[in-house]
């Protein structure tokens, strides 16, 4: 078995803990690289690139949101410097123009790592996740709801199929240790669009709190995400997310999870319920 390690960037977020976790449980040596990850990695500091990369011949790469040229530019030191398989987390529907509205952040970001990895000599494989259904419980929405037990984002009435984050990490870890997967772009999505309001229902089903859905406007959004301390440009990101949602360009389910795995995506509800237990122990 290989000694190199397989490095996980973002190792410390939703997706990429999750990556990290399904590696070591198979034994397979596994750096995870953040600011605050097993290896140093700062995107904004190229000096902590090489020491994070050393070694390295399989990475997970979950790009820093809004930024055009890093992940090229780190692709093309990876590769450098021995990197032979590359898992790009993008995301659903960056192929779609004004899919995230008018002149979007993300979808510049993803679209440029997206270009950057399939012109590289690497095996690459592309990962297109809609929402997660960990964004409830540990991500984006989790502190509101725990605070408030109230949501209040700019979804309207669209729903989403929402996607295990579980399901990702074991499409990744599939791509990155197997065979059949190089020069494919995977769309994710759950088994069936929910609203944010029927999504909720169910996380407060399952964690016993309530979790009630006001849909609001996106300034009203973005205002409060940035008297909340959010920084501008991260305020319109997460905006920029919830636009298909409330225009409905987010229902559709897609077969990513089927064709990589060969087995149908995880429902909304059993995802909770299965994350809660992990976390109990
Ligand atoms: N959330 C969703 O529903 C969703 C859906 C589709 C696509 N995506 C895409 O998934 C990606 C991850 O989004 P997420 O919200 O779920 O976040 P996440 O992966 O849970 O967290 C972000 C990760 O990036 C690391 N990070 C942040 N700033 C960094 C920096 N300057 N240098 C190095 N590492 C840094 C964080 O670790 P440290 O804090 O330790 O540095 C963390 O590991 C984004 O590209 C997003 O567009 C998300």
């Amino acid at each position: 078995m290989s000694t190199h390690p397989i490095l996980v960037i973002g190792g410390t977020g939703i997706t990429g803990r999750r990556v990290a976790a399904r590696l070591a449980d198979r034994g397979l040596p596994v750096a995870t690289a953040s600011r605050s990850g097993d290896r140093r990695f700062d995107w904004t500091d190229d000096t902590t690139w090489d020491a994070a990369l050393d070694g390295v011949r399989g990475a997970y790469v979950v790009s820093l949101d809004g930024t055009v040229g890093l992940t090229a530019a780190l692709v093309e030191r990876a590769e450098a410097r021995g990197l032979e398989r590359v898992v790009l987390l993008s995301a659903r529907g960056i192929d779609i123009p004004g899919h995230y509205g008018d002149d979007s952040m993300a979808a510049a970001g993803h679209l440029d790592a997206e270009r950057a990895v399939r012109a590289s000599g690497l095996e690459w494989t592309i990962l297109r996740p809609g929402w997660f259904i960990q964004n409830f419980t540990e991500g984006i929405f989790r502190d509101e709801l725990t605070e408030t037990g109230e949501l209040r984002i700019p979804a309207g009435d669209g729903a989403t199929p929402y996607i295990d984050a579980g399901d990702i990490a074991d499409v990744a870890v599939a791509a990155l240790t197997g065979d059949g997967h190089a020069g494919r772009t995977y769309e994710l999505s759950g088994p069936r669009p929910l609203t944010v309001a029927e999504a909720l229902a169910e996380v407060s089903a399952a964690t016993g709190r309530p979790a009630r859905y006001t849909p609001v406007s996106p300034e009203e959004y973005i205002d409060g995400l940035v008297a909340a301390g959010v920084d501008p440009v991260t305020a319109k990101i997460y905006d920029e997310g919830l636009h298909p949602v409330r225009t409905g360009g987010e229902a559709r389910v897609s077969d990513g999870v089927e064709r990589a795995l060969g087995r149908p995506p995880r429902d909304f509800a059993a995802a909770v319920r299965a994350d809660l237990e992990a976390a109990r122990g």
